[in-house]
């Protein structure tokens, strides 16, 4: 397969993992390029179920290689704690992982300010609370360690003056305060172990890329996270769209050659901000249901709304999306009538694209166009042509009216339960 960006093309949990993990087999390396282990990613092969959150979803494959890249903000602590999980499934990351020596540490002062801040009198914002604001946030004021700094001698005192500086902040703001010693102890331990791992990351992907090798570029969260174009403030702090995938990894533009939107036949969210096609009724419930609508990291109830097509051209156009992977047609399966949002009413206009402001989307109102259902089960479905009229008809809808070719269509979280269109 050419060399290709996977993005989420929503507000997360589209089934990135699921479709990384199908198209794992056709390429020699997967690379995340951003987020954290905010992200939670999940593959059903069989019966047993593995959560991804900072391990490529590619590791499930045997053979192929999984790059952290230098885009990722890095919790060591968890990192290694879902190492061992993968393990103890006879998952071994030795010489499969390659960690981003340019990664960004996450520091537990990091968590203690992401969940004093979301406690505060500030803005909440619903964060996973993994410390992936703050992580950013020193990144950016280039205050941060890196997981190269890790195999310095000099990081058991780096870190020393930053948790003395995090304590001053959280001192003054009356939360608890951390404790040095057993955090230097913890984090020097998971040093020596992770060292074997720490590596640049960047030579190892470009030499392998002139050699002909084939990357898929796995990203997390979705476009209405991205720090940039997503529902400021109500968002990630790292961009999730394709142009992540080179700063996020220092592979150059020109070497992409294609880019897979991954996309839910319907909408959802989790934590704060606008999302103008929730359901807060019956339908959004059994939504919430029957796809098992749960956060993979926190395990918190998702919000669910029917396909916004305002949101997934915006994706499109954004990340230059030439196939969508859409996924959970089967959720669909009762809706005697579903809706899909063609544009929206605000301020008494009709507006076609996503505003700037997060205050104005929420006052924006869905104009949907109402499509009859199948009313019949598509889980056991293995060809496109075997799909109910009604469903097929939908799915060209949405791709008509977003105009992206379909490349895969998923109607089951299983491997088998994948229907291959172009991809
Ligand atoms: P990600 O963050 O984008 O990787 O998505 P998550 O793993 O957080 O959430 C997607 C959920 O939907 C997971 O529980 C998947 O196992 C499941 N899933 C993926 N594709 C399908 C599908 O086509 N149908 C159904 N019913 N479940 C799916
Ligand atoms: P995957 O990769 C869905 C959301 C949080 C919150 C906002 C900011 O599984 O699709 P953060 O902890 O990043 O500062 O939280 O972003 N969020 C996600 N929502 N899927 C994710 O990842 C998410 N990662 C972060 O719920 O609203
Ligand atoms: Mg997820």
């Amino acid at each position: 397969m050419a060399n290709t960006v996977l993005i989420g093309a929503q507000w997360g949990d589209e089934g990135k993992g699921k479709v990384i993990d199908v198209l794992s087999n056709k390429v020699d390396i997967v690379a995340r390029f951003q987020g954290g282990n905010n992200a939670g990613h999940t593959v059903k092969i069989g019966d047993e179920k593995y959560v991804l959150h900072l391990v490529p979803s590619g590791i499930l494959h045997k053979g192929k290689k999984c790059i952290i890249g230098n885009g990722l903000v890095v919790d060591p602590i968890g990192l290694l704690s879902e190492m061992d999980e993968l393990k103890e499934k006879g998952i071994d990351c030795k010489g499969r992982l390659f960690i981003s020596d340019r990664a960004t540490l996450v520091c537990p002062y990091h968590k203690a300010l992401d969940a004093f801040r979301e406690s505060g009198r500030g803005r909440k914002i619903g964060t996973t609370k993994r410390g992936i604001g703050p992580a950013y946030g020193d990144k950016i004021i280039r205050t941060a360690l890196r997981m190269g700094d890790m195999l310095d001698k000099s990081f058991a005192k780096e870190l020393g003056a930053r948790i003395d500086c995090a304590n001053a902040q959280l001192k003054a703001g009356g939360a608890q305060l951390l404790n040095k010693a057993s955090i230097i102890k913890e984090y020097t331990k998971a040093a020596k172990r992770l060292a074997p791992y720490i590596t640049d990351t960047i030579t190892i992907l470009n030499n392998a890329e002139r050699k002909g090798k084939s990357i898929l570029f796995e990203g997390a969260q979705g476009t209405m996270l991205d720090i940039d174009f997503g529902t400021y403030p109500y968002v990630t702090s790292s961009n999730a769209t394709s142009g992540g995938a080179c700063t996020g990894t220092g592979v150059p533009p020109n070497r992409i050659d294609q880019v897979i939107g991954v996309i839910k036949c319907y909408t959802t969210r989790v934590g704060e901000g606008p999302f103008p096609t929730e359901l807060l009724d019956a339908t959004g419930e059994q939504l919430r249901t029957e796809g098992g609508e749960f956060g993979a990291t926190t395990g918190r109830p998702r919000r669910c709304g029917w396909f916004d097509a305002v949101v997934a051209r915006y994706s499109a156009m954004i990340s230059g999306v030439d196939y969508w992977a859409m996924t959970k047609l089967d959720v669909l399966d009762n809706q005697k009538t579903i809706k899909v949002c063609v544009a929206y009413q605000c301020d008494g206009k009709r507006l076609d694209t996503i505003p700037a402001s997060s205050a104005m989307l929420a006052r924006c109102k869905p104009i949907y166009k109402s499509i009859a259902g199948w009313n019949t089960s598509t889980k056991e479905v293995t060809r496109y042509k075997d799909l109910p009229p009604k469903a097929k008809k939908y799915v060209e809808y949405l791709c008509k009216i977003t105009g992206v070719k379909l490349g895969i269509l998923s109607v089951g979280a299983k491997r088998e339960s994948t229907l291959r269109i172009a991809l």
